[in-house]
């Protein structure tokens, strides 16, 4: 005997009866002020570019980022995420530290655009700027120097703050990155920008289709610096240095094979939890419906409504603009 009785007075399914029950009784809703849109913006071109492996997304040119940042607003969008992809690139990702490089300009840019209808924010990482493709400055072995990538991305920090973002995005998975960009942030008078910690990201195949987005030159994987797929422990080790490092936000990612520690993460915390669904992650959906082998729509609002159940308080997908329209529609 269950604690409500037992069959035949008990009945799950007449609370699934009829379209407008099941809206009633629903458990978990996506809002459109709860997606963040990541957008790339290319240098140096005038029209967009088509990125092959994410169907209907593109590498944006300044100007159609401005379109696409206006159109995410206008749709209710809760934030959008900027990825630079510069013309040059060297080993210790100048192009990132300078107040001219194009994630600085595409900050001032979308800012120019949407004011503070959202929060715009920015990638911290080194990775679309090195032309060895790594997140961090390399040492004599060709290994990635954790303390002295802290400094690269203190030095981001401050441009990118000077850009006007309101808040960044620390994805790198150097020990010590949200300690090193808050205090460059303060050292600057910069305490209203919030930091978007990447608390456990993993070293996943997932991230394909982003290389590809942002013309990624990495050989080699990321397996010393992002976590391991296997480890589920080391994410609560990664969770409680980041909120003592001062993360206003712990970011789980990639979302779907990472529910498991997404509802652990939102279990522990009183701050935000987001949760990044990756370029792979929309690849797939993307790939099966244009193969007629899954219901594209369907696929796309049952994963971010997984997403959200699991504990994600807001997510950052490339369907953010389309979902939010549909959600506008009463879809
Ligand atoms: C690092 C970064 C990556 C993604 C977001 N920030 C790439 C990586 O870690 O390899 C991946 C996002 C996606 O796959 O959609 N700057």
């Amino acid at each position: 005997m269950t604690k409500y009785g037992d069959f035949p007075g008990a009945r799950p399914r007449r609370l699934r009866s009829t379209p407008a029950i099941r809206r009633l009784v629903a458990e978990t809703r996506l809002n459109a002020a709860d997606l963040i849109l990541p957008a790339f913006v290319r240098e140096g071109i005038t029209e967009p570019h088509p990125i092959a492996s994410m169907p209907n997304t593109v590498q944006h040119s300044r100007d159609t980022l401005r379109k696409a940042a206006a159109e995410a607003a206008e749709a209710g969008v809760g934030g959008i995420m900027l990825y630079g992809i510069p013309e040059v690139k060297d080993a210790i990702g100048s192009q990132g530290t300078d107040p001219e490089g194009i994630l600085q300009v595409a900050i001032r840019d979308v800012i120019a655009e949407v004011g503070d209808a959202m929060v715009v924010m920015s990638d911290l990482c080194l990775d679309e700027f090195t032309d060895h493709g790594h997140c961090g400055v390399l040492d004599e072995q060709g290994r990635v120097d954790n303390d002295a990538t802290l400094e690269r991305y203190a030095e981001m920090a401050r441009v990118q703050a000077d850009a006007g973002v309101h808040m960044v995005g620390a994805s790198g998975m150097m020990d010590g990155q949200v300690g090193a960009i808050r205090q460059a942030l303060d050292g600057i008078g910069k305490q209203d920008v919030t930091i978007l910690a990447y608390t456990a990201k993993y070293a996943s195949a997932f991230y394909g289709p982003f290389r590809e987005a942002v013309n990624s030159s990495l050989k080699g994987d990321r397996k010393t610096y992002q976590q391991d797929p296997a480890n589920f422990r080391e994410a609560m080790r990664e969770l409680a240095l980041d909120l003592a490092e001062g993360a206003d936000i712990v970011m789980v990612k990639p979302a779907l094979p990472y529910l498991d520690v997404l509802r652990k993460v939102a279990d522990e915390v009183d701050v935000p939890v987001a949760a990044y669904q990756i370029s792979g992650e929309y690849a797939m959906v993307e790939a099966a419906a244009a193969n007629g082998w899954i219901d594209r729509d369907r696929a796309i609002t049952e994963t971010l409504t997984s997403i959200r159940r699991a504990g994600a308080d807001m997510t950052l997908t490339y369907w953010a603009t389309e979902v939010a329209q549909w959600l506008r529609q009463g879809r």
